[in-house]
């Protein structure tokens, strides 16, 4: 079954502002933000039965709870993130020395050329896709197709409150996707209209990829997204998905939700 890497939101709050979603003044509530973890947790646990790895949460790193942007894994080859903002490259040591102590292999980056982890490369088993311009450089996927040997098209993003790929784009394990088209450029939604057959295409409305349901979880038949998001439950439930909503606005504050507070091991 599915292993995730998750780190506890202890040290979780807003203090800096890198999205436009995140307002220093909007301050978290870390009681609640505890609540809401423990809740997604205890879904993907024991309703999933997905097995959780805990990272220790480091002290001034409040980001550090958004696993998912630790890096990108297939196999045990591990290539961490070099993230854009400095507030946020503090972070990589902790994840690269995760990866290195867990029996990953690990190949960095050259400094300066940023990645933003699985927050920003996502794919299906045969095709994989990279958003870039917002956090992550275009630069770096003829890189990572190297590392990783694989095809990746890259997708352009063009609106800020859409900044990595996985807060508008969520490949399902039965090969739907479920994304919202206006967060990218024309290109680029070309380039998924082609390559992604027209039944296999689930459309967010606006208002609901406002409330991240793209950024869901999706382990075998169970998808995990924020509550809130009843027009895109409804067309998982018709495709047979097991749907489990869970509160996760004290994250939204952050500029994030379920599948940002995850990262799939392999
Ligand atoms: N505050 C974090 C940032 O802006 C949130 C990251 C959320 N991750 C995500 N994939 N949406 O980097």
């Amino acid at each position: 079954m599915s292993r995730l890497l998750v780190c506890p939101p202890d040290y979780f709050g807003i203090e800096y502002e890198i999205n436009p979603w995140m307002r220093v003044s909007n301050t978290a509530d870390l009681k609640r933000a505890r609540l809401q973890w423990y809740a997604l947790m205890q879904e993907l646990e024991h309703q999933i039965g997905a097995t959780l790895e805990r990272m220790d949460p480091i002290a001034s790193l409040p980001d550090m709870v958004f696993t998912a942007n630790a890096g990108v894994l297939y196999g045990l080859c591990a290539v961490p993130s070099r993230f854009r903002h400095p507030e946020r490259q503090r972070e990589e040591r902790y994840f690269e020395q995760w990866f290195r102590t867990h029996g990953y292999d690990v190949t960095l980056l050259e400094e300066g050329l940023y990645f933003e982890g699985a927050g920003d490369l996502l794919g299906f088993p045969d095709i994989w896709f990279g958003g870039y311009r917002q956090r992550t450089d275009i630069r770096a996927y003829p890189r990572l197709s190297e590392i990783f040997n694989r095809e990746i098209i890259p997708l352009e993003l063009v609106n800020p409150r859409f900044y990595h790929l996985d807060t508008c784009f969520c490949p399902l394990s039965g090969g739907e996707l479920l994304y919202y088209p206006p967060a990218f450029d024309p290109y680029a939604q070309t380039v998924l209209s082609d390559r992604i057959a027209k039944d296999r295409q689930m459309i967010v409305p606006e208002a609901e990829a406002l409330r991240f349901a793209c950024n869901a979880v999706c382990i075998g038949r169970h998808v995990v997204l924020p509550d809130g998001c009843p027009d895109t439950m409804k067309q998982l439930e018709e495709r047979g998905y097991h749907v489990h909503p869970v509160p996760l606005d004290e994250f939204m504050k952050a500029g994030g939700s379920a599948k940002c507070l995850t990262l799939a091991l392999e």
